[in-house]
């Protein structure tokens, strides 16, 4: 029977940046990102979203190449250090993108802006609460894709709904990799004390999961917030634990 889709606070969403309990929580988070194999999910995501022609699968990655020099926003990128590990290993296909790291918490540090520049991006931090980032207007910058990793699963009704149509307004894809609403990843969240998580990271995995997705439950909620026929929506799980959702414009003949 499915799980149905349950959304309650996580607890690191409530802890100040400089709490110690916060920041091993992120460091877990980096651990849990790891053992998901959150990296190479979110780079496929993106090669299919910025690829040429996303009917053919095959080809998505290869095509993904000539879409560079790409805009990218990050929404609730935490401490940005899973897209640095993009842009450490696939940065190539995309040379000289310029990344906006939007998160409500002040927690992107110098470093890793540093580290994106070693790797040929350029970076820089966006602090906003992501409905307050919807709620502004057209002309405020546009880029070639918004992703999210572990993000859009904190919302539901409205909120989601305003974020997905700030997406499909200001961008011209979107890139969701988000925890999958299954049984067996339910169990696997409440054993993440084996990658020796503490106490909030432990709490908020299994809360993720809950409120996590399945099926086209995105694409519905896109097609609820964008009310446009043309866009491209694929839908997939990725890995064991993970639900992807990746909408684009379709390529202008
Ligand atoms: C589960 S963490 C994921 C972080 C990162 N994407 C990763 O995979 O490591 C969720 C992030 O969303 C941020 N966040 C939660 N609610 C937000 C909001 N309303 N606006 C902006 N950021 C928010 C939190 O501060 C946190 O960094």
């Amino acid at each position: 029977m499915m799980l149905a889709r349950a959304l309650e606070p996580e607890s690191l969403d409530h802890l100040a940046p400089d709490d110690p309990v916060a920041q091993r929580s992120r460091r877990d988070l980096r651990r849990v990102n790891a053992f998901m194999g959150a990296r190479r999910i979110l780079a496929r995501a993106l090669a299919r979203a910025v690829a040429v022609d996303a009917d053919d699968e095959a080809d998505a990655e290869a095509e993904a190449d000539v879409a560079a020099p790409l805009r990218i926003l990050e929404l609730g990128c935490g401490d940005g250090r899973l897209m640095l590990d993009v842009a450490r290993h696939r940065g190539d296909r995309w040379p000289g993108a310029s990344l906006d790291l939007l998160d409500r918490q002040p927690i992107v540090d110098a470093a890793t802006l540093a580290a994106y520049g070693a790797a040929g991006w350029r970076a820089r931090p966006l602090v906003a609460d992501v409905i307050d980032w919807a709620a502004r207007g057209d002309s405020e910058p546009r880029w070639d894709v918004v992703v999210a990793n572990l993000f859009l699963h904190h919302f539901e009704g409205d909120a989601l709904r305003k974020i997905l149509a700030a997406c499909a307004r200001r961008a011209d894809a979107l890139v969701a990799c988000e925890p999958r609403r299954s049984r067996f990843a339910l169990a696997a969240s409440h054993l993440i004390f084996f990658l020796g998580a503490n106490a909030v990271t432990r709490r908020d995995g299994v809360l993720s999961v809950r409120a996590g997705f399945i099926g086209s439950e995105l694409g519905a909620a896109w097609a609820d917030a964008s009310a446009a026929a043309t866009w491209q929506l694929d839908e997939y799980d990725d890995g064991l634990f993970t639900h992807c959702f990746v909408a684009r414009r379709p390529a202008r003949p």
